[in-house]
């Protein structure tokens, strides 16, 4: 990335093909993968912003939240780089990634993000709510209790025998069914308002599952995977009954209003000016149009598809404002598989 504005080249390594199979993220082959990609990557990297290492002024890398292994290989890499090349070493907060794709887009697009700003955070591993200051102060609203956005994505589509991710499935199937022929009831939060809670609804997707005979078109599916690694939404919907895309609309439709509902009511308590929508489940088009439809106190911002879910260009604009105020890691920091943004 050249001044914090221009992304010169973001290259992305995917693992979906390892871990697909598996129905989730095996932490194991996760780090192997990342120690066979990383130099490729970064080579690529180079070759397509047209740069050599002797180009760049400060190194960042990902010190948390996340798998250990695998922050360990790019952390690794990254302190590696820098005592090298003799140049400074960034540690950036992945959450802090996420919504710095929204705010560099925002800035590139001429609609910059106002403040204060709520985050909606929805990935695999968060579904939070943080209230940002002017100079990226952030403060917790609140979060899941239990199953993330993302992680409510991928269990129900695992147990009806569709593969990881899960997320982007549901999002291309859900039009095809009707988002109002299962109801699907939201328990009242007790304590914080603005906490979420997924695993209730995921558990009554496993009983409407259980109280109908589905084991054969869950088999089928299953099957499906085992012999093609990546179905079509066509050889996804051969084997998928409209009551079962039904289930899936009235699931996602669940989680978006879940999800928009509490967003509203903390943008409307923080008297927010803007509103970032940004993580992996920011990928949803059911998401962002009902984002649209809803009226929303403050205008939203999603981050452009290829910036939603994970990549490097999000940690690089996040690592931007730190080497303006010279906020430079030892090679003493460690990896924070629970690292906190607030
Ligand atoms: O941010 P991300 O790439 O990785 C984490 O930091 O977790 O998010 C991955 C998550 C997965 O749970 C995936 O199912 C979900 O984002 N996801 C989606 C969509 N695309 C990815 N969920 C719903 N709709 C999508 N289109
Ligand atoms: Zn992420």
């Amino acid at each position: 990335m050249q001044d914090g504005e221009v992304v010169l080249s973001s290259v992305i390594a995917s693992q979906m093909t390892t871990h697909g199979k598996y129905g989730g993220v095996v932490p194991e082959l996760a780090s192997r993968e990342h120690l066979r990609a990383i130099v490729p990557v970064v080579r690529e990297a180079l070759g397509q912003a047209r740069s050599s290492l002797s180009d760049l002024d400060a190194i960042a890398a990902t010190v948390g939240p996340g798998l250990v292994g695998s922050l360990l290989v790019g952390l690794t890499f990254a302190k590696s780089l820098s005592f090298a090349r003799g140049l400074p070493l960034i540690a950036v907060n992945h959450i802090e990634g996420h919504i710095h794709a929204v705010v560099l887009e925002s800035r590139q697009a001429g609609t910059p993000v106002e403040f204060p700003a709520l985050a909606l955070v929805v990935s695999g591993g968060h579904t939070h709510l943080f209230e940002m200051r002017e100079g990226f102060q952030y403060r917790l609203l609140g979060k899941t209790r239990d199953d993330a956005a993302g992680e409510a994505f991928d269990k129900v589509a695992k147990l009806l025998g569709f593969s990881y991710p899960g997320g982007p499935i549901i999002d291309r199937l859900a039009p095809r069914g009707d988002p109002h022929a299962v109801r699907f009831t939201f328990a009242k939060m007790k304590g914080n308002a603005l906490d979420f809670s997924f695993s209730g609804l995921k558990t009554a997707v496993l009983r409407w599952v259980q109280s109908r005979a589905m084991q054969t078109e869950i088999d089928a599916r299953r099957d499906l995977v085992r012999r093609t690694p990546g179905p079509t939404d066509e050889e996804w919907i051969a084997v998928t009954p409209q009551a079962t895309l039904d289930l899936l609309a009235s699931f996602q439709h669940a989680v978006i209003t879940e999800l928009l509902t509490r967003a509203a009511a903390s943008a409307g308590q923080i008297e927010a000016q803007s509103l970032i929508i940004s993580g992996g489940v920011a990928c949803n088009s059911g998401l962002r149009t009902a984002a649209r439809l809803a009226h929303l106190p403050c205008p939203v911002h999603f981050p452009s598809p290829g910036l939603s879910t994970d990549n490097a260009a999000m940690i690089a604009a996040a690592a931007f404002p730190k080497l303006i105020r010279r906020d430079f890691a030892g090679f003493d920091t460690l990896a924070q598989a629970n690292l906190t943004l607030a």
